[in-house]
């Protein structure tokens, strides 16, 4: 990716939620995290304080609205209000994994679209842009009336799998569910593979999912793809119905590792060879520790499209 890092009146500003993420951001640009402290009152409300001077520049602030979604999301406006009152020229909220994403539409009677919310939110804390990976539907960009660049995690994904499983007729890309074909369709074009999918079905209330792989995996070395893995029910189950259809053996590829509760440990304990998520979201202890976990840096891409934006340059032809 460019070879010219140039900027012009770039600042970084980085949040508390993922600073290694930010480090590595800042190393890609070459440019240092501005100096600022966010810190807690005794009550645990935030205080921040920028101690650079921000004047007419271009700021981005990387912070991931992961766990804990409300404190991180809380430290994000209160960042973009310091930066509005301190007279930045723009401010773009860089958010790698976007939490909130997963309630983008009423689920039945008088229940909020969160999403929409936390959109609003940005916007009126006073961010100009908004910069974020694979958001969990494409539509939520349409959620905020200011610009808004999803990038995809899939040209590092793809480069992963070349490198470590190879190409071939071996390989077969697995969609753990209905609503995620599209990702996992993708995927298998750019390996010039197969497509399976596993359809979960709940026969009647109360009993337990019966999993029905469509397509024929047997033998096959199979790819899951999903864009968060959380509990990680989905993708463990989904690897085991996998196993049980004949598969060889099955990796799984995620955007983003949200990994909550016993997550880790199921996927510690689970028939999944490795799973790979991106630094969209900071590793935790047990995250770091476990043996078929293993993460890849989305640094680069997101430092890139943060240059091509201070640039006025094209960020979708990152993906050409
Ligand atoms: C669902 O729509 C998402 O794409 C993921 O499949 C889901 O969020 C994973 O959740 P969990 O790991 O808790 O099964």
């Amino acid at each position: 990716m460019g070879e010219t890092k140039t900027t012009r009146g770039m600042k970084l500003l980085a949040g508390n939620s993922n600073r290694p993420l930010a480090e590595a951001i800042a190393q890609y640009l070459r440019l240092p995290l501005t100096k600022a402290v966010v810190r807690r009152f005794a009550d645990m409300e935030i205080f921040v304080e920028i101690q650079e001077n921000v004047r007419g520049e271009d700021i981005f602030v990387i912070q991931s609205t992961s766990f804990p979604a409300n404190d991180n999301l809380m430290e994000l406006l209160i960042i973009i209000d310091a930066l509005r009152r301190a007279s930045a020229r723009r401010i773009t909220a860089v958010i790698p994994y976007f939490g909130y994403a997963r309630q983008d539409r009423k689920v039945g009677p008088r229940t909020p679209i969160s999403a929409k919310l936390v959109a609003n939110l940005i916007t009126q804390a006073g961010a100009n842009r908004v910069l974020t990976v694979d958001l969990h539907a494409g539509q939520i960009q349409g959620f905020f009336d200011i610009p808004t660049d999803n990038l995809y995690a899939m040209p590092a994904i793809t480069k992963d799998i070349k490198d470590y499983l190879g190409v071939g007729d071996h390989l077969m890309v697995v969609s753990p569910d209905v609503g995620g074909v599209l990702r996992a369709r993708a995927l298998a074009k750019r390996l010039g593979g197969d497509l399976a999918i596993v359809d979960k079905r709940r026969e009647r209330a109360g009993e337990s999912e019966v999993m029905n792989i469509i397509g024929d995996v047997k033998g096959r070395s199979c790819i899951l793809v999903d864009d968060i893995v959380d509990s990680g029910g989905t993708i463990c189950n989904a690897a085991e119905a996998l196993m049980k259809a004949g598969a060889k053996d099955v990796c799984a590829y995620a955007s983003h590792g949200v990994l909550s509760g016993g997550a880790v440990a199921r996927v510690q304990s689970s028939v999944l060879k490795s799973m790979v998520i991106t630094d969209s979201i900071a590793a935790t202890d047990g995250v770091a520790k476990c043996h078929n976990i293993r993460r890849i840096s989305i640094a680069p891409l997101i430092g890139e499209a943060m240059r091509r934006i201070n640039n006025e340059e094209s960020v979708s032809s990152l993906f050409d």
